[in-house]
């Protein structure tokens, strides 16, 4: 069998990244030009500053993929993109520099969303056992997703208001910690005690639906409380009795999930999945079943290309194509 050579590219949110895989795991390259110190003085992503960022990346990350991977153009068998959801501005720059490749190669284009991509990043590391379930915690997603099949997606959860990584950006900027909080929350809830009383958000019985907005605002009000009332709270404190609510409520609906659907395998994605007490507590709570939990290592977790040309390799495989007319969709449906 003739070996396949995937090109991915992905500029959803804040990173420009470009990637070569070989036979839809081998990552001959997985190129990512961050931007987060454009956006950190701002305290999250400005969308119009993305999209110029992307346009003056991606020539040079593409070049780097290039040169990484040592492949040649004619190896190509087809260039895979990020289509949505994401930033609009910012995807357009990805879809764009696909499609003009595409046309100019002459090689087929694929549109992958966002989300197969995280949920693929897994396969990268191994393969799929199914009936699948992906827990996806990113900065714009938290979804349980049922897999029954490669390129098969069911969602049969997700948070009704923010997301978890939102979450956790929002309370680290409460906290006056810098941008992308999620990973200073980490680190200090690590040094914290679960003092602070705060909500689990557990839904009717038996939902696996999620809702961080109420322990968003259970926070900020124990913080102005506080400050009313003159008392010191410590920061540590907040943040790992935040996670610990965060943990429990990912964790413990990952698990009724696994037993509802009775999965083959259960795997972790988005930046989310970075997250040392969510990993922790995952891993055991999994500990003494006889289902395989996955979780990828930590570059894997966060924005990449790889993760595109994984999810796009499928799509290939099983005959997706995209026509000259796609387009950038900001909230593209799995
Ligand atoms: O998947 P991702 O790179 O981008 C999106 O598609 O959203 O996820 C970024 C999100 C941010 O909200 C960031 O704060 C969060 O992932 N994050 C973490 C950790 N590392 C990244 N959240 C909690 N703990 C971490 N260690
Ligand atoms: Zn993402």
């Amino acid at each position: 069998k003739k070996n396949t050579y995937i090109m991915g590219i992905e500029t959803s949110c804040d990173e420009t990244a470009v990637a070569i895989l070989k036979n839809g795991t081998e990552v001959l390259s997985n190129v990512v030009a961050s931007q987060i110190e454009s956006h950190k003085r701002f305290g999250g992503v400005v969308p119009e500053i993305a999209s110029r960022h992307h346009v003056e990346q991606m020539t040079i990350v593409l070049e780097e993929a290039f040169n990484q991977a040592n492949v040649t153009w004619n190896q190509i068998d087809a260039i895979t993109v990020t289509e949505g959801p994401g930033l609009v501005g910012a995807l357009l720059v990805g879809v764009n520099t696909a499609k003009a490749l595409a046309f100019a190669k002459q090689k087929p284009l694929v549109g992958v969303h966002h989300i197969a991509g995280h949920i693929y990043a897994n396969r990268l590391e191994k393969e799929f056992e199914f009936p699948l379930l992906a827990l996806v915690v990113s900065g714009g997603h938290t979804e349980l997703v049922l897999m029954r099949e490669h390129g098969n997606y069911e969602v049969i959860g997700e948070t009704l208001d923010d997301a978890a990584g939102e979450a956790y950006d929002k309370v680290a900027r409460m906290l006056k910690l810098p941008y992308p909080g999620g990973p200073f929350i980490d680190k200090l809830a690590a040094e914290g005690t679960e003092s602070v009383s705060l909500p689990r958000a557990w839904l009717e019985e038996g939902s696996l639906n999620f809702s961080f907005s109420g322990l968003k605002s259970a926070v900020i009000n124990t913080i102005h409380n506080a400050e009313q009332r003159r008392e010191k709270l410590n920061p540590e404190d907040i943040a790992a009795s935040f996670q610990a609510s965060v943990v429990e409520v990912l964790t413990e609906k990952t698990f009724q999930a696994a037993m509802k659907y009775d999965v083959k395998q259960v795997i972790v994605a988005g930046g989310v999945a970075a997250n040392k007490g969510l990993r922790h507590a995952l891993t055991k709570r999994f500990l003494n079943t006889d289902i395989p939990l996955q979780i990828p290592p930590i570059h894997l977790c966060t924005d990449n290309a790889a993760m595109i040309a994984a999810a796009g390799t499928i799509a290939f495989e099983q005959g997706k194509r995209s026509a000259w007319d796609l387009n950038a969709n900001p909230s593209l449906v799995l």
